[in-house]
C-alpha cells in the first residue's frame, strides 16, 4: 500500500495486554508476555515503512499501583526485552532511549538501561523511546525545573528543549489500542497537536494490518495547525 504520508513520529499507547489474558482465563502478566512479543513486530514493520521515531508507552508513572506479582512481572519483560534489544545493535541502526523518571527502576534495570543507551547512542537513522516510569506531568514538571535550575528562561520551545523525547520531535501520530478513549499521562505537553487514532484491537493482537490501518487513517488527516489551510 503507497501512501500519501507518513507519521515521522509515532507514540502507541499499548493497551489491553489484561483483557487480551483474562478473555483466555489466564492471569494478566501471560498477556504482558504476549504483547511484548508483539513489541518487536511493530518495532520493524513501522520503521520498514518509513517511520523514523516511535515512542512506546511501557509502563506509566500510575502503574506502580498494580498488584506488586504484576509490576514484577512487567519490569521482567522490560529487561528480557532490553537484553535482546542491545544484542541486536550491531545489525540495526536504532538508537534506544528510555523516557521517564529511573528513580524507582531496580539498580539492575537501570544498569540494563544504560548499557542499551550507550551502546545505540551514535545510532542515527531511527530512535525509539521507551516509556518507563513514565508520566506526561512529570515530564513537564522535570523539565521546568531543570530550566529553572539552570537560569534560564521557562518558554514554550525552552520547555520542548527539555522534555525527554526532545530529540524525535512532536508525534505527528498516537495510538492508542485496547478500546479506551482516552491518553492517561501519555506525551501531554508534545501531543498539541497529534493526530489520534483509537482502536478497539488489544495490543497482543495489534500486528502489521492493524498499524497499516493506522498509517492509513493518518494519511488521510488534514491537518491544520490553527491555520485555515491545511498541511
Ligand atoms: C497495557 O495493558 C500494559 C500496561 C499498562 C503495562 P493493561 O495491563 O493495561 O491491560 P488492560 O487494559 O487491563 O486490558
Ligand atoms: C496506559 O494504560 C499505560 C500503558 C499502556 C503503559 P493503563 O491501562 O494504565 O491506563 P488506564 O488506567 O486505563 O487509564
Ligand atoms: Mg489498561
Amino acid at each position: 500500500m503507497e501512501l500519501v504520508k507518513i507519521p515521522a513520529h509515532v507514540g502507541i499507547i499499548m493497551d489491553g495486554n489484561g483483557r487480551w489474558a483474562e478473555a483466555r482465563g489466564k492471569k494478566r502478566s501471560f498477556g504482558h508476555r504476549e504483547g511484548s512479543k508483539m513489541v518487536d513486530k511493530i518495532v520493524t514493520y513501522a520503521f520498514k515503512r518509513g517511520v523514523r521515531a516511535l515512542t512506546l508507552y511501557a509502563f506509566s508513572s500510575e502503574n506502580w499501583a498494580r498488584p506488586q506479582e504484576e509490576v514484577d512481572a512487567l519490569m521482567d519483560l522490560l529487561a528480557t526485552y532490553f537484553k535482546k534489544f542491545i544484542k541486536k545493535v550491531e545489525k540495526n541502526n536504532v538508537k534506544l532511549v528510555v523516557v521517564g523518571g529511573r528513580d524507582r527502576l531496580s539498580d539492575s534495570l537501570k544498569k540494563i538501561i544504560e548499557d542499551g543507551e550507550r551502546a545505540t547512542k551514535d545510532n542515527t537513522e531511527h530512535i525509539l523511546n521507551i516509556a518507563l516510569n513514565y508520566g506526561g506531568r512529570q515530564e513537564i514538571v522535570h523539565a521546568v525545573n531543570s530550566l529553572i535550575k539552570d537560569g534560564e528562561e521557562v518558554t514554550v520551545d525552552s520547555i520542548s528543549s527539555r522534555l525527554y523525547t526532545a530529540e524525535s520531535g512532536e508525534p505527528d501520530l498516537i495510538i492508542r489500542t485496547g478500546g479506551e478513549l482516552r491518553i492517561s499521562n501519555f506525551l501531554l505537553y508534545q501531543s498539541a497537536y497529534s493526530e489520534l487514532y483509537f482502536t478497539d484491537v488489544l495490543w497482543p493482537d495489534f500486528d502489521e494490518v492493524e498499524l497499516d490501518k493506522a498509517l492509513e487513517s493518518f494519511s488521510q488527516r488534514k491537518r491544520r495547525f490553527g491555520k485555515v489551510t491545511n498541511a
